[in-house]
């Protein structure tokens, strides 16, 4: 049984940030989320996450995800004593051990097979990977392609400096070798910290390394400046996995796309996309420039015009939104339902093939499959107590700049003349108008208009 120990517990004073640094996000996931997800498809469990500075906040954040425990580490000791921490609620079964830094988010799950297999019958080892220039990072100490130790760049000779291996951080222990040796661990360095990279020296020369492919996604976020680089590289890696999947990206740098959302086949992204959260998108669907979408499921087929805003909404297969739509948390609309120009959806339902073009504010409602809402068009949900529902049949048609005071049911196949105040249920079939009726003046103006000053 393998198991993961995650170094979360330092505050990382350099981010500047009343946030623990591990809780900053990439792509809206905290960097720790990150690597516990990393763990867990590399087949570790239990995982263990060392907490410390803003604890309660760490673990809020994981609260649903129950092979997540936790370990509390008093004081940020240094990494050595943090390790000391997870493995008093390790389990004793556990006979080998990843052990992983919170603020090291991008790590490849294939990296992690591979230290697990060079681990194998070893007391321990580590992965590097290359960087220029390698400034804080501590430096890999070879003799040929022996690993005799790691050295922290603040405790380093300016010859060790000039090593360009790094330590990613990450590492697969033989437990046994990890329970025996973390007690042996000193203070007696620049930092006066329990360092864990002097286990390395401790195995004395059972340590293997493994060294990286792709260095980019080793680097830690230790500032603003780092986690802003891992963001650019988080994006690139989902931006090409969806691109291989047969989606087009006008212009995959200024796309955003949250790892974990699905885009189908075909599916045109324009510049300025963002696709947040739990969002699905369906095949053969075309999302104009500036769309964004929160927690949302776009089926096979629908255009989203541009600057589009869309967060828990549903939108069925064939539909039209926007340019500038804006659909709130339960907007639904069925198959081939068009929502245009600044028109607001709320909790509310248009059926199939219904439609609200222009200038409209549809909330709490219900629009029948056909239905037309007329530009303008207002559901007035709230008398400021209490929001109550307009619901609208089928087939029915709706005069521009009507304003529908709910509770109130307009009912299939019936009209509502334009500008009508509608308080009352209007009929199937019939056409409801509430408004001033009209008269004219005949001769008014030559009689009666205002004359301008000579
Ligand atoms: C560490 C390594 C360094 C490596 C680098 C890779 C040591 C001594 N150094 O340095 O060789 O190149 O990572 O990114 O291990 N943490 C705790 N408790 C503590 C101290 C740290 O939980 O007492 C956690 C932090 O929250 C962080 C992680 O461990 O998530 C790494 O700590 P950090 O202080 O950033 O170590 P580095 O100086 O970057
Ligand atoms: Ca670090």
């Amino acid at each position: 049984m393998r198991a993961a120990i995650i170094l979360a517990a330092g505050q990382g004073t350099r981010m500047k940030s009343a946030l623990p640094k591990v809780l900053h996000p990439i792509l809206n996931r905290p960097m720790v989320e990150w690597v516990v997800d990393a763990a867990r498809a590399a087949g570790a469990s239990p995982i263990i996450v060392v907490v410390g500075y803003g604890a309660g906040q760490v673990r809020e954040h994981f609260a649903d995800q129950a092979d997540v425990h936790f370990a509390v580490q008093e004081q940020q000791l240094g990494t050595g004593d943090a390790v000391r921490a997870g493995l008093e609620v390790l389990p004793e079964s556990i006979d080998s051990v990843f052990v992983l830094c919170g603020d090291v988010p991008l790590i490849p799950i294939d990296e992690l097979d591979a230290l697990a297999n060079e681990q194998n019958g070893h007391a321990l080892s580590v992965l590097s990977f290359r960087a220029a220039p390698p400034h804080g990072y501590g430096r890999m100490l070879r003799q040929g392609e022996q690993l005799l130790g790691i050295v922290e760049a603040k405790d380093a000779s300016a010859k060790q400096l000039e090593v360009d291996e790094c330590n990613s951080g990450t590492y697969c222990f033989d437990a046994q070798f990890l329970r025996q040796h973390i007690r042996g661990l000193t203070t007696d360095n620049a930092q006066g910290e329990f360092y864990l990279t002097d286990l390395v020296a401790a195995a004395q020369g059972d340590a293997r390394g493994v060294l990286a492919a792709d260095s980019a996604r080793l680097a830690g976020a230790n500032d603003r400046v780092d986690l802003s680089g891992l963001t650019k590289r988080a994006q690139a890696l989902v931006n090409e996995a969806l691109m291989r999947q047969g989606v087009t990206f006008e212009d995959p740098g200024n796309t955003w796309v949250d790892a974990g959302v699905e885009v189908g086949q075909d599916t045109f992204l324009a510049t300025g996309v963002r696709l947040a959260g739990a969002t699905r998108v369906g095949a053969n669907c075309q999302l104009a420039q500036g769309v964004v979408v929160h927690d949302s499921i776009i089926d096979d087929g629908a255009q989203v015009h541009a600057y589009s805003v869309l967060e828990s909404a549903r939108v069925a297969s064939g539909c039209s939104v926007g340019p500038f739509a804006r659909l709130r948390p339960g907007a639904e609309l069925g198959k081939g339902a068009r929502v245009g120009n600044y028109v607001e959806v709320k909790n509310a339902s248009f059926g199939e093939g219904a439609k609200a073009n222009h200038l409209a504010y549809i909330g709490d409602a219900q629009v029948g499959a056909g239905s037309n809402i007329g530009a303008g068009t207002i559901t007035c949900n709230y008398d400021g107590a209490n929001k109550h529902r307009t619901d609208i049949g089928d087939g029915s048609f709706v005069g521009s700049n009507s304003t529908l005071v709910a509770p109130v049911t307009i009912e299939d196949n019936a009209y509502v003349g334009a500008g009508s105040v509608v308080t009352r249920t209007v009929p199937e079939g019939a056409l409801g108008v509430g408004r001033a009726k009209q008269r004219n003046i005949e001769g008014w103006v030559a009689r009666a208009a205002p004359k301008k000053d000579k």
